[in-house]
């Protein structure tokens, strides 16, 4: 029994790594403590010789007479290691640049989406010692881009789950509700963190704001990007009963024949 109990838990391992694979870019995005590391890494190396060769360039050509023909390789050196550089910079930019979702746009129902997200992040929501509460309806149909949805609500409940590391294990709770306003369907991501600082408020949503250590802060500003291009919002507030809370708004799917 307990050989079976280790393959099943082995299999939903491997279903849940097949799982982030697919969402590949969520999985970048939610590694960029690495990413800005590895970047940085990357970065450091081309710059330093940059900087090695033009010293030698400058020494070079102070010279008496100047060094001309070797100063000249010195500075084509740096030239080289100033495209490498731009190389990575250019891959970072692809790597968070966002898929353009125009035209993928189908009715997807958002339970799953979140039943889904609640899954892959299991291991994170038993670290932080909660079980999420889900309400609402049972299915709830919005239309959008399927991969665009997976990585606003990993985003979310993420953030919710890593604000929460800040507080007393005994005070976190995160609960998702569902729900429709008017002709708008809702998904709210309230957690019981330390809520938002008033004067980080109004920048959470900018590219690379962060307050996380190893956040790049991009987070949020792809979140919403992904979503006003479904047509959809993001707002942030914070819960009168403490916490945040995070609002993503999407038109109602669309009944397809
Ligand atoms: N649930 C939350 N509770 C409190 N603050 C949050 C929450 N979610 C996001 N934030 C704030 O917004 C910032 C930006 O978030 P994000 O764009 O996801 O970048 P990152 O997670 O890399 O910091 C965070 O650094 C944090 O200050
Ligand atoms: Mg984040």
């Amino acid at each position: 029994l307990a050989a079976l109990r280790h393959l099943q838990r082995q299999r939903s391992e491997r279903r849940r790594a097949e799982e982030l694979l697919r969402l590949g870019q969520v999985g970048r995005l939610n590694t960029l403590g690495e990413l800005a590391a590895g970047v940085a890494h990357e970065l450091n190396q081309p710059l330093t010789a940059v900087l090695a060769s033009t010293q030698a360039a400058q020494r070079l050509l102070s010279d008496d007479p100047p060094e001309i023909a070797t100063a000249r390789g010195a500075m084509s050196q740096a030239a080289e290691q100033a495209r490498r550089a731009a190389d990575v910079v250019g891959r970072l930019r692809r790597v968070v640049e966002r898929p353009d979702s125009a035209g993928q746009q189908q009715a997807v129902d958002l339970v799953d989406v979140v039943r889904r997200a609640l899954y892959l992040l299991e291991p994170e929501s038993q670290r932080c010692g909660i079980t999420p509460r889900l309400e609402g309806p049972q299915r709830l149909h919005v239309q959008a881009d399927p991969v665009a949805l997976d990585q606003i609500v990993h985003n979310l409940i993420l953030n919710a789950l890593q604000a929460m590391e800040q507080v007393d294990a005994s005070q976190r709770q995160l609960v998702l509700t569902l729900g429709t306003q008017g002709d708008t369907a809702e998904l709210s991501v309230a957690d019981r963190g330390p809520g938002i600082a008033p004067d980080v408020l109004p920048r959470l949503f900018e590219p690379f704001f962060s307050t996380r250590e190893g956040g790049l802060g991009l987070g949020l500003s792809l979140c919403e990007s992904l979503a006003q291009g479904m047509g959809g919002s993001i707002t942030a507030a914070n819960a009168p009963e403490g916490g945040a809370v995070f609002r993503l708004r999407l038109p109602p799917g669309k009944a397809t024949t």
